[in-house]
């Protein structure tokens, strides 16, 4: 048998593969109010009956300006709940595992739809002004962001939990925090978007205390038996910002304050960033952090062969493999790549076994 197919016990959550489907933003929350639609049932559902072993939700705004765009998921009100309840609920249904991705887009936050042209929003088009640790703009395109203020900070924080608590009300059973890709808990963390001079910003103990202050109160409103995963941008290639060495440190910290899985990626806090896109290019980030730190990894960036997923996972590079577009391209690929590997059709819904491969 594949190791990629054999469950894994993460705290009190048995996962039925190692395949987890990547947060991926849909920007279809159409009533412009963070409520998941039509679109996010089918597409979240149809990765279920795929047969991937956990289907995350997108990044889901912990706040309204927390959105990137005013169609963004967001968790920041108790009547969010019902909406993300049933969708769980089928996730659940399938035999996969529902998990969510928690965020907030600080000074990326407030632009239109990419299909749109992405445009930045103000107040007058329908957005908003970004917060951000510092008031330094993402690029020159970029509106010049608010900067949080310490209370400000203490309300984040308390969004953070109380949009956990909501995910657990709604089923879900994993939580990923999003610390990655440039938006508001990675501003933070490097010393190029984040220049304050107070206990969140300088040296590096202040430039993670808003990460691990989050994890703190994350873990405090979710059951003990829930995983809890973090999102990192484990570089973000460019001289003189967060790097891997700085991720290796934070993982171990995370990791002795409950988080049990780090999701590896890297970049998007910098348009200056200069980086290399291959076949697993951020496979070494999930190695080097599981290695160094003992905590779980997942791997993820252009992993679209089975062969590849299981020798990742053969070889210990990481314990997990989570895929974005692949996943989009064919939903259905988890059902494959088990034939392939295992000759085994598992995964396959009663409904669909007459049409499962020989
Ligand atoms: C349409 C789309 C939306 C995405 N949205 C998110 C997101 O909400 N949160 C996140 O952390 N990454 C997001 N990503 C990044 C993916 O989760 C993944 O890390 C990246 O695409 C690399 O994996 P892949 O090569 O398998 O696609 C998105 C990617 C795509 C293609």
């Amino acid at each position: 048998m594949s190791l990629l197919f054999e469950p894994i016990q993460i705290r009190g959550q048995i996962i039925r593969n190692r395949l987890f489907v990547s947060p991926m933003c849909q920007y279809s929350a159409t009533g412009g109010d963070g409520i998941p639609t039509n679109w996010h049932m089918v597409h979240l559902g149809s990765r279920a009956v795929g047969g991937a072993g956990l289907v995350m939700f997108e990044a889901t705004a912990v706040s309204p300006e927390g959105r990137i765009t005013p169609q963004d998921l967001g968790l920041w009100a108790d009547e969010h709940v019902q909406g993300f309840a049933k969708i769980a609920e089928f996730i659940t249904e399938q035999g996969s595992t529902p998990a969510i991705q928690l965020a907030h887009a600080g000074r990326k936050s407030s632009h239109d739809v990419p299909w749109a042209g992405n445009a930045n929003l103000d107040n007058k088009t329908g957005g908003w002004r970004p917060v951000a640790p510092s008031q330094i703009p993402y690029d020159e395109r970029s509106s010049i962001p608010h900067e949080l203020g310490i209370h400000e900070i203490e309300k984040l924080k308390r969004s953070f939990g109380e949009a956990a608590r909501r995910a657990v009300d709604a089923g879900i059973k994993v939580i990923e925090l999003h610390f990655a890709h440039g938006y508001l808990i990675c501003e933070f963390m490097s010393p190029l978007s984040n220049t304050r001079t107070d206990e969140y910003g300088g040296n590096f103990i202040n430039r993670i205390r808003l990460p691990r202050e989050i994890v703190d109160t994350v873990r405090k409103t979710i059951p003990d038996n829930m995983p809890l995963f973090v999102r990192l941008s484990c570089t973000e290639y460019v001289e003189g910002g967060w790097g891997i060495e700085d991720s290796v440190l934070l993982a171990n910290e995370l990791k002795q304050n409950g988080v049990d899985l780090i999701d590896c990626s890297s970049g998007g806090n910098s348009p200056d960033q200069r980086m290399e896109i291959y076949p697993g290019y951020q496979v070494g980030f999930a190695e080097q952090i599981r290695s160094a730190t003992g905590v779980l990894t997942g791997a993820v960036g252009l992993i679209t062969d089975p062969h590849q997923a299981e020798s990742i996972l053969v070889s210990g590079q990481s314990d997990v493999i989570l895929m974005g577009r692949e996943m989009l391209r064919n939903p259905y690929w988890p059902l494959y790549a088990e034939h392939t590997l295992d000759a085994s059709n598992r995964g396959w819904s009663n409904q669909y076994l007459r049409a499962a491969p020989n």
